[in-house]
């Protein structure tokens, strides 16, 4: 997925235009431009490299005028390039646009344009779309009607913005899969791919649906439907979080902050809606079939959800990936498919919520971006409201939805009275009083787990292990370490091991235990099995494990000794430490914390 912003103004634009594309950043950095109507023509630069590098090369900063278009780009067709960088224009150069997003019939749309004398300067499918304005506009001769004209030319997802001397002081954008949001400021107008982008001039933003397209000047925003033209008439919606709270806050990198914003991401979570969870703990029982979805982070979240469901409420949640759930998962109107997502935006995961309502069945969200398309596009939504996650890689964000699913879980055991209402009251007492411990914890034993990070940086390949519940976490953890610091990764089941990944013990694969606590006997004692499995081999060993577990001390290598917690979070502890523990060997290794490469915060393609 790419960044898209635009922004037209009575003043000069340009500072704005650059910092809202820096803000879009997590979005994609491999390349990024911005073009500015200016002297009857739109100046365009652009280059590879993140935002900041490309402006020491190309002095963004210079252009000068009150309308533009920025874009920082995330590679789908064609490679990194200056060339396939965005914004792309016509031939003529009197119209130049940015785009995130999919063209699937750009390859023919681009051989009949050069058929007509169109003169691609790039790989990319986007700059088709450059050609088919211009040629609209010799057709229509207005711009409004040959941007919607070219529009009804395209197969695929998208989000455009473009500008053109032929309209200064005019935006046109349009957005069909991929997601655009407006945002109305005073004699200053915004468009951006989230609102991230202009949060520190407006909070104040108009949420576009798929199948519309907006003109936006600087005292005026007007939204029509693609198909007819007609008007749409929406209010914008007021973002509860402010521009700061999307900053730094003097942390060193946007991960480190995010880990330690948990004990308030906790509160938050807890706060979400009871009368959402009830509602979802009877959606759920009322399912023939209720499925947890999600990619990535909230793939891993989602078999989490399956076990407290199995443990807690005694009911069997199927949990497919969503890239695999339209292959995978046999729905129909007897069924509920929940999802779980950050972003809202992910492609693969909003595939998955079509095909169920295509097969009709009732669909469900928990979501952390307001106004995103998953958001507005289920039957029933959860907003986890943990604010704005800038890290690429996910934290917070997995840990509300997993306590919110947890949540749903105890809702359903006391709704089928697996649970009496003193054994709820006090499940819901040990998740109150989880954030101070939170607390404690991040703030004492970072420099331990700092210190332990440091001295097993050097290992280059990696098992996570875990049992149960620790399992998902045991992936999850996995993740994170690969996701920053490009470390061979594997997370799986602790009992999986002696069945073949065994033989990739030697002195050289670190084994990760997430060790349960004493309470939870049996898989306790399952998991220091495995343990003694890979010490018997000679190889090392490194745990997550609980204070008084005197047999877990004496055999694990390197230990990370948490304070006793209760079984209900004890998971998510570990889980937040392991964030932690990745956090540190990256900075170890001097990696890009905030943006690994090749990564980008949801992928809005398919
Ligand atoms: C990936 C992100 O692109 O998408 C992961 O790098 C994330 O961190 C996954 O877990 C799913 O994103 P979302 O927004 O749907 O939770």
């Amino acid at each position: 997925m790419c960044g898209i912003s635009a922004v037209t103004g009575r003043e000069d634009v340009v500072t704005i235009l650059y910092e809202s594309i820096r803000n879009l950043e997590y979005r994609g950095y491999d390349s990024c431009g911005l073009g500015v109507v200016s002297n009857g023509e739109v100046a365009v630069r652009k280059n590879t490299g993140g935002v900041e590098e490309v402006n020491k090369k190309e002095h963004l900063t210079h252009l000068r005028g009150t309308t533009g278009i920025a874009h920082t780009r995330w590679a789908t067709h064609g490679r990194v390039t200056q060339a396939n960088a965005h914004p792309h224009s016509s031939t003529d150069g009197r119209f130049s646009i940015v785009h995130n997003g999919i063209i699937n019939n750009y390859e023919e749309l681009r051989s009949d344009l050069k058929a007509q004398g169109a003169a691609f300067l790039s790989d990319t499918d986007t700059e088709v779309m450059a050609h088919l304005i211009a040629k609209s506009y010799e057709e229509t001769g207005d711009v409004e009607k040959a941007f919607v004209a070219a529009i009804k030319h395209l197969e695929g997802s998208y989000a455009f913005c473009m500008v053109t001397p032929l309209a200064p002081g005019e935006i046109y954008c349009a957005r069909l899969g991929s997601p655009l949001v407006l945002g109305a400021g005073k004699s200053v107008n915004f468009v951006a791919s989230d609102v991230n982008a202009f949060l520190q001039h407006t909070r104040d933003a108009l949420v576009m649906e798929d199948g519309e397209y907006a003109v936006v000047s600087p005292d005026a925003i007007t939204v029509r439907k693609l198909a007819d033209g007609s008007l749409v008439r929406r209010k914008p919606i007021r973002i509860e979080w402010d521009a700061e709270t999307s900053k730094k806050g003097g942390y060193a990198h946007f991960m480190l902050k995010e880990i330690f914003e948990q004990p308030q991401t906790l509160r938050n979570a807890l706060a979400a809606t009871q009368e959402g969870v009830a509602r979802m703990a009877g959606k759920i029982r009322a399912a023939r079939h209720a499925y947890l979805m999600g990619v990535g982070t909230t793939h891993y979240v989602a078999l989490a959800g399956q076990y407290f469901f199995s443990r807690l409420a005694g009911r069997h949640l199927p949990v497919v990936s969503s890239d695999e759930f339209v292959d995978l998962a046999v729905v129909d109107s007897q069924d509920l498919v929940m999802a779980v997502s950050q972003s809202g935006e992910t492609f693969d995961t909003r595939r998955g919520i079509a095909f169920a309502k295509e097969k009709g069945a009732s669909t469900a969200a928990i979501v952390n971006v307001m106004g995103s398309s998953l958001s507005m596009g289920v039957d029933e939504v959860i907003m986890q409201g943990s604010g704005p996650e800038i890290c690429v890689v996910s934290t917070k964000a997995a840990l509300a939805q997993m306590v919110i699913l947890q949540r749903i879980a105890l809702e359903s055991a006391l709704q089928e009275g697996r649970m009496d209402k003193a054994a709820y009251a006090r499940a819901h007492q040990v998740l109150q009083a989880f954030p101070e411990q939170v607390s404690a914890v991040l703030n004492e034993r970072s420099g331990f787990v700092r210190n332990l990070a440091d001295r097993t940086a050097g290992y280059h390949n990696w098992l996570v292990l875990g049992r149960g519940i620790y399992y998902p976490i045991a992936l999850e953890a996995a993740l994170k370490l690969k996701e920053v610091t490009y470390l061979h990764v594997e997370g799986m089941p602790a009992g999986f091991l002696k069945h073949g990944t065994l033989a990739l013990v030697d002195q050289n694969l670190m084994s990760w235990f997430l060790v349960p606590p004493t309470e939870e006997k049996e898989l306790n004692q399952h998991t220091i099995s495995a343990l003694e499995e890979v010490k018997a081999r000679g190889g090392p060993v490194i745990g997550l494990m609980f204070e008084d577990d005197q047999r877990a001390k004496r055999l694990l290598d390197f230990a990370i000794e948490l304070p006793k917690v209760d079984p209900l979070v004890a998971p998510f502890l570990q889980l937040i430490v392991a964030q932690l523990f990745s956090y540190f060997t990256a900075l170890k290794l001097g990696r890009s914390i905030d943006k690994p490469r090749n990564l980008a915060k949801s992928v809005t393609v398919g």
